[in-house]
């Protein structure tokens, strides 16, 4: 375990917005854990697990235990004819892992690929991404129980996957840390191709898994910009959900507004919210929503935290008075 004091985070968050944290520990395998909670409680303060930085704004310097976790091996669990369940550790880089599934013809994740963070994120907000969440291909997590000082483990059951939702965000937050997650994959041939923007390759005769991976490429890279060049976490609000009365109504006004019937609601796409305000492309300083999409927002170059905040604010009151609807916030605030 590798402690550093008074570490700058400016390199460890796609926003690029510069924090500094009380410590910062670089965990280099999971039998380090207990250690790092009794170093928590020596010092009294509490641990956030950071991956890529690519879901994060960090809005102040934080009096707080910033680790990541270094361990990124992958083993084969069991393989059977049709499917294979593979153990990955939570240090891996998420599209590390996407790609070694197109390169080794398995099914079930390619859909999420280029989704920048860890393995170990990618199960407490349930990434997901052209119409499969990452809940759907995973068999369990396993991970270090922090209240009762030891490792445990949950079944995809009991993870309680929802739409960017876990439960650990709810019922564990800040109880657990994910150590790996064992994914089932298919290594029978079938693709996703729901979303509307796959659509298209319906048609294709020569559908593979690495012309998937490529087709999504191209259409993440116009909406979604390169952190390394702008930065940006992704979307930053959630797609709000609504009930199918209130969606009526905004449909009498905007007849035109995307909406997808999630049982007996309806959810709507944020961007679309924001976008039909005319905002895409503002800017309040340094901080701009995207000007190709509109729920993603920008450090143009020096913007603060604090700078990128207030601009989320004040997306989320004018689309509270137009809509009557409070937008979340997709990315973690701290
Ligand atoms: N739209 C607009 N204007 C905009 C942006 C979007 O009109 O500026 C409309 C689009 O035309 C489309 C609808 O909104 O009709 C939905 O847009 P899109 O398909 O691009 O997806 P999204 O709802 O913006 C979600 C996820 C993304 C994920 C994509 C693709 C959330 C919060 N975001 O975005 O995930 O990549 O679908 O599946 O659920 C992330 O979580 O960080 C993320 C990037």
């Amino acid at each position: 375990m590798l402690i550093l004091k008074n570490h700058d985070l400016t390199e460890y968050n796609t926003f690029h917005v510069r924090a500094k944290a009380a410590y910062f520990v670089k965990v280099e395998d999971k039998q380090e854990l207990p250690e790092l909670i009794s170093f928590s409680k020596q010092k009294n303060k509490p641990i956030f697990i950071i991956g890529e930085g690519s879901n994060v704004l960090f809005t102040k310097d934080l009096d707080i235990i910033v680790a990541k976790l270094e361990f990124n091996g992958q083993r084969t669990k069991n393989e059977s004819e049709n499917e294979i369940l593979v153990n990955v550790d939570a240090g891996k880089k998420w599209d590390d892992f996407v790609r070694w599934t197109v390169e080794n013809d398995l099914y079930g994740v390619v859909n999420m690929s280029y989704i920048p963070g860890t393995v170990g994120a990618a199960p407490v907000q349930n990434i997901g991404a052209y119409g499969v969440e990452v809940g759907q291909n995973v068999h369990e997590v396993n991970f270090f129980d922090t209240e009762n000082n030891k490792f445990s483990s949950l079944s995809a059951e009991q993870c309680d996957f929802g739409y960017r939702n876990s439960i650990f965000k709810t019922k564990l937050r800040n109880k657990a840390i994910i150590t790996d997650v064992v994914f089932k994959l298919s290594k029978q041939k079938k693709f996703n191709l729901n979303y509307k923007d796959l659509k298209p390759l319906e048609k294709s005769p020569n559908l593979s898994l690495k012309l998937l991976r490529l087709y999504i490429g191209k259409i993440r890279f116009h909406k979604l910009p390169s952190p390394t060049v702008i930065g940006n976490a992704g979307s930053f609000f959630k797609n709000p959900i609504i009930t199918k009365t209130q969606a009526q109504s905004l449909l009498n006004k905007w007849p035109q507004m995307p909406h997808f019937t999630l049982g007996e609601n309806v959810k709507i796409p944020a961007g679309w919210l924001i976008d039909n305000l005319g905002l895409k492309g503002f800017r309040m300083g340094q901080a701009a929503v995207y000007e190709h999409n509109a729920l993603v927002l920008v450090n143009l170059g020096n913007a603060t935290g604090a700078e990128i905040v207030k601009l989320a604010n004040f997306i989320q009151q004018k689309v509270y008075e137009t809509y009557k609807i409070r937008l979340e916030p997709e990315v973690n605030i701290l």
